[in-house]
């Protein structure tokens, strides 16, 4: 049997990670800026995260969740940890799309409205309503063009009230830092209407975390650099390390009953193990000052490459711009410098989303090959 082609694939095949590289099945090594798509945190084959996988495997991998399981209470209590505000209740599940999948659910019940906001540029996933929010119809297909959803202009609060002010709108869903889309922000004053906005008509606000989440920006989540409190947070990618694993934090406004959600595998036990030692890990760097001091350096790295037109993003989840097609670039870098990057719907954009865990020398790795290149 054949696999069902959905990416075009770089000729690469990785069998080992170790650290900030990947190794290939001819024993070549790679400089891994991509962190697989923002999902390698911690670095590749984290030797405590790999402990304490193999001692849960011992003992249990996966029950029923109409069990009780208390490593989610646990993972519930260490999240919390990590987020300034209080008192919001976790859900599990076990992607990004299924975390978003489930905020909207949520928030069509809470307001019993349908009609969604989203942003231009946004990604948030490939089912049904998430992909519908997506702005991108060429991965639509009739059957995600059902739901009601209005794509506004990032920063525009004018349109934002306009729409709001038709009563019909159950959530707003916002990446602070655009992923995919490529790395534009959401700015303070828009931020600050659209806190007062959502309240003023009762629509409910997803800041969608999925990407930005767990301390890529330098902040656990992107929005705590604002003014604002989500009705729910989506998470995923940076959560596990690579085991799958996604969830969302539901505000107390929004109350529990039984129906409203459900999963199977979401919050297993080995999951929920990932995770945790996913944070049992990050605790032990300091993180907000190590990435905002190497986004510094990245910075002033790029400043010395004249082809670079700007940087864009925050953190570890950064954007170089050309004035040209990166396509070719990225595939030398991969094929002729050994490093990973990611590419965005911004055709001229290189995305950087290294393991949280790099220093300033592989920076330097980066910026040498860059220059060899442009
Ligand atoms: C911001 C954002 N939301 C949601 C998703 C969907 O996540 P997943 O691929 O885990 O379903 C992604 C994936 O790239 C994303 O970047």
């Amino acid at each position: 049997m054949k696999l069902f082609e959905v990416y075009p694939l770089y000729d690469v095949i990785p069998i080992k990670g170790e650290g900030v590289y990947i190794i290939d099945d001819k024993n070549k090594k790679y400089l891994d800026f991509y962190g697989g798509h923002a999902v390698i945190s911690i670095g590749h084959s984290h030797p405590k995260f790999i402990e304490n996988l193999k001692k849960q495997i011992n003992k249990i991998i996966f029950y029923s969740n109409a069990i009780i399981n208390p490593l989610q209470n646990q993972l519930a209590k260490k999240i919390q940890e990590h987020f300034s505000i209080k008192n919001y209740k976790l859900f599990l599940c076990n992607s990004g799309a299924e975390a978003m999948e489930n905020a909207l659910k949520l928030c069509s019940f809470h307001t019993n409205k349908k009609r969604i906001i989203s942003f231009k540029n946004s990604f948030h996933g490939r089912t049904s309503a998430a992909i519908a929010i997506t702005d991108n119809d060429n991965i639509k297909s009739p059957i995600n063009k059902q739901q009601k959803v209005t794509f506004l202009e990032l920063n525009d609060s004018k349109s934002l009230e306009e729409e709001l002010k038709k009563g019909d709108v159950c959530a707003i869903v916002i990446e602070c830092v655009q992923g995919v889309g490529g790395l534009d922000q959401v700015n303070e004053k828009f931020i600050d209407s659209l806190e007062k906005l959502s309240k003023k008509h009762k629509a409910c606000v997803i800041a969608d975390e999925v990407q930005s989440g767990f301390y890529r920006t330098g902040d656990f989540f992107s929005f705590e650099k604002f003014n604002l409190k989500p009705h729910i947070i989506t998470m995923a990618k940076g959560m596990g390390n690579g085991f799958p694993i996604g969830g969302i934090l539901i505000n107390p406004e929004i109350k529990a009953k039984y129906g409203l959600l459900g999963t199977t595998f979401g919050g297993n036990h080995l999951a929920c193990t990932a995770s945790l030692s996913v944070l049992e890990i990050l605790e032990k760097i300091d993180l907000k000052n190590k990435i905002i001091e190497l986004e510094a350096y990245f910075r002033k790295k790029a400043k010395r490459i004249s082809s670079i037109k700007k940087i864009k993003g925050r953190g570890l989840m950064l954007g170089i711009e050309f004035p040209f097609e990166v396509k070719e670039l990225r595939r030398k870098l991969i094929l002729e410098e050994r490093i990973f990057t990611g590419g965005s719907s911004n055709k001229n954009l290189i995305r950087i989303l290294p393991p949280l865990t790099i220093e300033k020398k592989h920076i330097d790795l980066f910026f040498n090959s860059l220059k060899k290149l442009t």
